[in-house]
């Protein structure tokens, strides 16, 4: 049996899943679970770097899991666990942070960014953020990191974290890189006309996969429109270019085409694009959300998903560190 290549990828539990974290991530992680080994993780400690009340915590990390397995990751296909519950990532954390030096770490935007947002705490696992992300991907010997463009400069650091250990112990790890989807990676705009749709600004612009189908609904229907195009076949403002985009991910292409050349005809009527737009939406997630739903709820059910996930990813991390322990000469 031929080796299968290692993907790895991590997820926050610091905010709602969206219908961009849908498009950009989980519907590819769903079909990169049938061809290569993966890792899909909640990165709890992570959260701690910007969150330490963890009073919501546990419930946050179970939504998470919960709609991961409602968008279609199979754990019985790829590892789904949760960060804190595989503790090599802590050891290996520990051993990479001597290779990490201040001046890289303080320069990372990521980094400077959130000691901007939070100056009373800039604290030490802020600054090595990008050193444990490093552990959680070459704990697996991962090769593959399907992430967003905000993410490479924490990858090219990986590569350097691992050059480095490479170079001082001993060929132990692979190189990882971001999996590019290529045109599979949609960008979802938000509902305003203004960038993307996000698990933590303008909320009512972005539709997240628990909205109500009320809430669904009242947000497209306050989607920016003017009084429609006034020439034929005149170039679409950003804010309309957006609503087509949305519509072309949830509505079948016979809807859209119909719309298109309304549009280009000077016949469009928005409130009704927009009330097919909020229905189509509704169909959409409202299965998603059900499924969460009844998965979150469902507890015993839950923690025999995160022990199997916990336990594939423990047997891959010893392996690992087995290998790390005695490259270092720690394996006395
Ligand atoms: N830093 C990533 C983010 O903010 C989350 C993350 C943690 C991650 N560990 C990871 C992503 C490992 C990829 C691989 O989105």
């Amino acid at each position: 049996m031929g080796e299968r290549a290692i993907v790895m990828s991590g997820i926050r539990p610091t905010g709602y899943l969206h219908l961009g974290n849908y498009f950009g991530a989980m519907r590819n992680y769903v079909r990169l679970q049938e061809t290569y080994t993966c890792f899909f993780m909640v990165a709890d400690l992570h959260a701690l770097t910007t969150h330490p009340d963890t009073s919501a915590l546990k419930e946050n990390v179970h939504r998470v899991i919960a709609e991961n397995i409602a968008c279609g990751i199979d754990p019985d296909k790829a590892a789904l666990y949760c960060q804190s519950h595989v503790r090599e990532t802590s050891e290996l954390y520990l051993y990479l942070n001597m290779l990490a030096y201040l001046g890289e770490l303080e320069k990372t935007t990521t980094f400077k960014e959130k000691a901007r947002l939070q100056p009373d705490n800039v604290n030490a696992g802020l600054l090595t953020y990008p050193v444990l992300q490093t552990a959680d991907i070459i704990l697996h010997r991962a090769t593959w990191v399907p992430v967003g463009k905000d993410q490479e400069q924490h990858l090219e650091m990986a590569r350097n974290f691992v050059k480095r250990f490479n170079h001082r112990y001993g060929e132990v790890f692979p190189e990882p890189a971001a999996y590019n989807f290529g045109d599979d990676l949609v960008k979802v705009p938000s509902l305003d006309g203004t960038g993307k749709m996000s698990k933590s600004e303008n909320q009512l612009a972005t539709l997240y996969l628990a909205d109500s189908d009320e809430q669904i609904r009242k947000k497209v229907m306050k989607a920016k429109t003017d009084a429609g195009p006034s020439a034929p076949n005149t170039p679409k403002p950003d804010y309309i270019e957006n609503i087509f985009q949305l519509l072309s991910l949830v509505s079948d292409k016979e809807v859209v085409a119909t719309y298109e050349s309304a549009y280009n005809e000077c016949s469009i009527r928005y409130g009704d694009m927009k009330k097919q737009l909020a229905e189509d939406m509704v169909r959409f997630i409202a299965p998603i959300r059900e499924k969460a739903e009844q998965i979150r709820t469902d507890h015993a059910y839950l923690s025999r998903i995160m022990e199997q996930g916990a336990e594939k990813a423990r047997a891959s991390a010893q392996k690992t560190m087995d290998l790390v322990r005695s490259a270092m000469g720690l394996d006395y």
